[in-house]
């Protein structure tokens, strides 16, 4: 809107702001996300490959928690960062199309659409598990699977078994949706109560600074302040720097001549 000239007013993007990315999204949505899965399925992660696709804040949490639940964890990606990236932390990386043939578990988190479809849906194992963790339910092309589907049947509660004519049921969890909010409790309250604390104090600095239309990032001091209050509340101190180290920081010459 702001790029069209249709904003009219400030917004502070608090859903892109350091606390709600590391907090929210890797931890609430990773933690959230397997705990969807694993109540509508029952399955054993450990021994079972899960494709994560999309390796963002989301994504990150959802393929170490496999990871930590012993699953072999593959990572789609599309940008050559997060990619290399994912790797480095000792993900398999592959191309989607590749993937699809190994994984036992799907989870998309892109904030795209259509990143599983038809092409992947051919090359995909009898009982695998489609979830979605992502924004809607357009990340997993089911007009695809209807497409292809000769049968639907509901197996478990929020689980339908999409048989194709060749004899494979692939397994669609809630419909597509957000597999965490539909299968599962959404974020555990101790993860929500750093994004409303974000929320609140982004409001408060709203109507206390006068801002010009457009999309602000949030003041970094309220991410510090809330992770302050987070850590207070968890009864966890931390140093502080001396005076000598803040000025150490802040010199350039503090390290001697050139
Ligand atoms: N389920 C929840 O409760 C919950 C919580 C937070 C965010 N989300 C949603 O999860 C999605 C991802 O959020 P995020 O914060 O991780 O975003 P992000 O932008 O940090 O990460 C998305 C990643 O997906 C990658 N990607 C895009 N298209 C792809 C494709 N076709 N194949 C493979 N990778 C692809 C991007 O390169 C990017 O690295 C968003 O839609 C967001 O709204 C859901």
């Amino acid at each position: 809107m702001e790029a069209a000239g249709r904003l009219a007013c400030p917004v502070l993007a608090v859903n892109e702001s350091h606390a709600e990315r590391a907090f929210n999204d890797r931890h609430g949505t990773g933690q959230s996300a397997i705990d969807g899965i694993l109540r509508a399925t029952n399955l054993l992660l450990a021994g079972h490959t899960l494709v994560v696709l999309g390796y963002g804040w989301t994504g990150r949490g959802v393929a170490q928690r496999a990871r930590g639940a012993g699953a072999s964890v593959v990572v789609c990606e599309v940008d050559p960062l997060r990619a290399l990236e994912a790797r480095m932390e000792g993900f398999e990386v592959l191309p989607a199309l590749d993937a699809a043939a190994r994984g036992d578990v799907f989870v998309t988190v892109t904030g795209s659409r259509d990143v599983l479809r038809r092409e992947h849906f051919e090359r995909m194992k009898d009982g695998a598990v489609l979830a979605n963790a992502g924004h809607f339910d357009v990340e997993i092309a089911l007009g695809d699977l209807r497409a292809m589907a000769g049968e639907v049947r509901e197996v478990r509660p929020l689980v339908e078994a999409y048989r194709l004519p060749d004899g494979r049921r692939l397994h669609l969890l809630a419909g597509g949706r957000v597999v965490n909010l539909a299968a599962g409790e959404g974020h555990p309250a101790a993860v929500m109560d750093i994004s409303f604390a974000l929320q609140a104090l982004g409001v408060l600095d709203l109507v206390t600074t006068r801002r010009a239309p457009g999309v602000h990032p949030l003041p970094p001091a309220i991410d510090a302040e809330v992770a302050r209050l987070k850590l207070e509340a968890l009864g966890v101190a931390i140093d502080e720097p001396t005076g000598e180290q803040l000025a150490y920081r802040s010199s350039w010459t503090a390290i001697g001549p050139l």
